[in-house]
């Protein structure tokens, strides 16, 4: 491997050094890059110096870059959204546990996120594995998810999540009534595209309920599941500092940001890249 890789924790994540991502990278490094984050889930390369363009262009080697539906992009590329959460703000931007945009036919495949500024203490990123949560779950309750799918919705829990003024900016043309009518259905254990590897697709932030099951009935289970894939054994919980660059893949994973820094200023840019429409496993 052209850069040095350390594990953070069993389930998932890894710290990469030896890179700069300023430059445009050689195949044979953007190729290993690639592989490692199949295999880690979410990497992390401290001490980076990025325009919104070079970001952009670190985003291009895992997939053709998108948007964000519900924040206003920066003035100086229409790819990077801004997540800012000033000294005076008390809530910050998606701080409850998710997985991008599954309200969309097509979720995004991942996000590359850069520091800017970051508190003295607090405001870690907690991400968990899906695929790990999966996998530890008895045979019994796999057959029972199998086939199964859950609706996501864009409105669900949307006070916690909005983004005005969080980013930093106005809502994008899609106002917040626009949430309600963002829902969409997907298998609950998806097959990773390039891996095969399974993993649970649900996100506590969306996710209302089982296709066919009523809300009342869906939620000892969800919230069941909610927990497992949350558990500590499945994640790692990342210390940021200005200049950090991580990406994670939003298939197999989930995140948390935590909101334990009121009166510091915190602030990142986040690219989005597109995904697939998620597929089913297969029993
Ligand atoms: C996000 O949910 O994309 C934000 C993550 C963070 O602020 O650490």
């Amino acid at each position: 491997m052209p850069f040095a890789l350390a594990p953070l924790a069993p389930a998932l994540g890894a710290e990469i050094s030896g890179i700069d991502l300023s430059h445009p990278l050689d195949d044979a490094t953007a190729a290993a890059i690639r592989r490692a984050l199949l295999d880690r889930q979410v990497l992390f390369f401290r001490d980076q110096v990025l325009t919104p363009a070079r970001q952009v262009a670190f985003a291009a080697t895992f997939g053709p870059v998108g948007t964000y539906p519900f924040a206003a992009p920066i003035a100086e590329h229409p790819q990077v959204i801004a997540i800012v959460k000033e000294p005076h703000q008390t809530a910050n931007f998606g701080g409850i546990w998710h997985s991008d945009t599954p309200y969309l036919e097509r979720p995004s495949a991942g996000s590359v996120l850069y520091a800017l500024e970051v508190p003295e203490t607090g405001g870690d990123t907690i991400w968990a594995s899906t695929a790990r949560a999966w996998e530890t779950l008895s045979e019994g309750l796999r057959a029972t998810l199998l086939p199964l799918r859950a609706v996501h919705s864009a409105a669900r829990n949307k006070a916690r999540l909005r983004t005005d003024p969080l980013t930093g900016g106005a809502m994008h043309g899609l106002a917040e009534d626009a949430m309600e009518a963002m829902e969409a259905i997907h298998p609950v254990v998806r097959r990773h595209p390039e891996t095969g590897r399974a993993a649970l697709y649900l996100s506590p932030a969306h996710t209302v309920r089982f296709e066919g099951w009523s809300e009342a009935e869906s939620a000892p289970l969800l919230d069941y599941l909610f927990r497992h894939m949350t558990a500590e054994e499945n994640t790692v919980r990342f210390r940021w500092t200005a200049g950090t660059v991580a990406i994670w893949d939003n298939r197999c994973t989930l995140h948390y940001p935590l909101n334990d820094y009121h009166g510091q200023r915190r602030a990142l840019h986040r690219v989005t890249i597109e995904g697939e429409r998620p597929k089913p496993a297969a029993p």
